[in-house]
């Protein structure tokens, strides 16, 4: 039996606590694209743990692993886990040999073209941790996979390829010099250490040699195949969101993998078929936020100072309620600290979302944020060039245009949301029942459990698929 966990919005629904929530039951917990821009949060007993690479399932202590889908930055992944290891936990991980690495090169050109766009709409707002870059050297064949760090001679003939050729694109195209400091940072690293074949060479072997010692790498597929035909349970962690997946989100505002629940088969080895036998479950945060560019058409106000064009739809307006919402959610990036963007509920948006990844169910957080509030609204259509529309549009542009309708539910009060996590469903204000029922009931799939605070035991649990 498995379970997808994937994001319906724009990263950041909370996807973290419900593979926590779960992974109670779960064997094995295998993430299957992305790296270490995300950033999953778990509450538990007072300690909370913000995840990039590890599996969510560590703080369980279950076997995590990092599918083909992944890129994979080594030197981030061993700080990860060494931490987690100085904090009590012990994470097993296990990289699929067919995921890509992240190299320091691909991190300094996610900077440097960010920066190129940073005076135009163009700008993403990336994380900066290489991401699109190493997506890029994949699909161009050039990559180097974790398998390639375990062989010394192979490493060293594929950075031989490569590395002039990032150079010369970072000099001669972007007009980068080596000697610049990365990022203008003060600690004095140089543009050119990232480039450099033998350090990189010396450095990405040393990673290698530690992966084989304490028996890291996996086939991915083999590996969870035959964990499943032993009768395990297994979710697969979607990381970002549905948004921002490269196919099915709002180009070029995006992230360069697959977050929709088709990612999870392509991204781990396993057949179409072995995730549509189990659960999907969207994850749904109770209103918006984003981090990044690109539109957001039931944006409540914008971040000053992030991207030119699309944060001043809204600005001004509603800028009190953003601002309340973004300080009682906590809306700030778990990797990047950047404040997030805000917004109602967006119908067309999760529609969209359901449509893709086929949701057998939906676990919608942040519900206790939003109490206190008179009313709460959501979009539920779009007016664009003099139609109505009731899910996203195939272009950015047009998704730009498009002005939400409306619709307002009566508000719910702040209550003891632990009473209610130990009442379950019922418990929940009725205001708060009403919202999530029209929910489940547009999106055509039910309610799996509710996020009513951050830590594990702020939870309604409806519905367990492993039990
Ligand atoms: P993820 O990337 O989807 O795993 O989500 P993040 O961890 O980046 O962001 C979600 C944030 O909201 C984290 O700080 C969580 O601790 C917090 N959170 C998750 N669910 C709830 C909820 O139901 N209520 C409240 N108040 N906070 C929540
Ligand atoms: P989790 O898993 C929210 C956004 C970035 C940027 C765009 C591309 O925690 O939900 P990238 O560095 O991936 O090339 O950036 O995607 N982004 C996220 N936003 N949550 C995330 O992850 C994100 N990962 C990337 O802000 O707009
Ligand atoms: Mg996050």
């Amino acid at each position: 039996m498995t379970i997808t966990i994937v994001g319906s919005q724009l990263g950041d629904e909370g996807k973290g606590r419900v593979v926590d929530l779960y992974g109670e039951s779960a064997d094995v917990v295998a993430r299957y694209q992305g790296g270490d821009n995300a950033g999953h949060t778990v509450v538990e007993g007072g300690n909370e743990y913000k995840l990039s690479l590890v599996p969510s399932g560590a703080v369980r202590g279950k076997v995590g692993v990092l599918g083909n889908g992944c890129v994979i930055n080594p030197d981030t992944l061993f700080d990860e886990i060494d931490t987690l290891r100085e904090r009590g936990l012990d994470p097993d991980v296990r990289l699929a040999r067919r995921a890509h690495v992240i190299l320091p090169y691909h991190r300094v050109l996610d900077g440097i073209e960010e920066d190129a766009k940073s005076d135009s709409d163009r700008k993403v707002g990336t994380t900066g941790r290489g991401i699109g870059p190493t997506y890029e050297d994949k699909a161009g064949r050039r990559g180097i996979r974790v398998g390639d760090l375990l062989d010394s001679e192979l490493l060293r003939e594929k950075l031989e390829y490569v590395v002039p050729q990032k150079r010369a694109l970072a000099e001669n195209v972007f007009g980068v010099s080596m000697s610049d400091t990365i990022g203008g940072s003060s600690d004095g690293v140089e543009i050119g250490e990232a480039f450099d074949i033998d350090a990189l060479h010396e450095q990405y072997e040393r990673y290698g040699e530690r992966l084989q010692e304490e028996d890291m790498t996996v086939e991915s597929g083999e590996f969870l195949a035959s964990r499943l035909d032993a009768g395990d349970e297994v979710i697969f962690e979607g990381a970002q969101g549905t948004l921002i997946d490269i196919d099915h989100g709002n180009y070029p505002y995006v992230t360069s993998s697959n977050p929709t629940a088709g990612g999870a088969a392509t991204g781990t080895g396993l057949s179409p078929g072995v995730v549509g036998d189990g659960d999907i479950i969207g994850i749904v945060k109770a209103y918006l936020t984003r981090v990044g560019s690109g539109p957001l058409p039931t944006e409540l106000g914008g971040v000053v100072g992030d991207t030119p064009d699309y944060d001043e739809q809204g600005a001004g307006e509603n800028e009190d309620l953003a601002g309340y919402i973004r300080e009682e959610g906590g809306e700030y990036g778990t990797v990047t600290g950047r404040p997030r963007r805000v917004g109602w509920l967006d119908m067309p948006m999760l529609r969209h979302a359901a449509r893709t990844s086929g949701f057998t169910g939906l676990a919608v957080n942040h519900v206790d944020v939003l109490a206190g509030l008179d009313e709460v609204k959501v979009g539920y259509s779009y007016d664009v060039d003099g139609e109505e529309i009731f899910t996203i549009p195939a272009t950015t542009e047009r998704w730009g245009r498009c002005e939400p309708n409306l619709r307002s539910f009566d508000g719910w009060p702040e209550v003891d949301w632990s009473e209610v996590a130990d009442e379950g469903y019922e418990a929940i204000p009725e205001n708060a029942r009403t919202y999530l029922e029209y929910i489940s009931d547009e999106l055509d799939a039910p309610i799996y459990a509710v996020g009513i605070g951050p830590s594990r035991e702020d939870t309604v649990v409806i519905e367990h698929p492993f039990e």
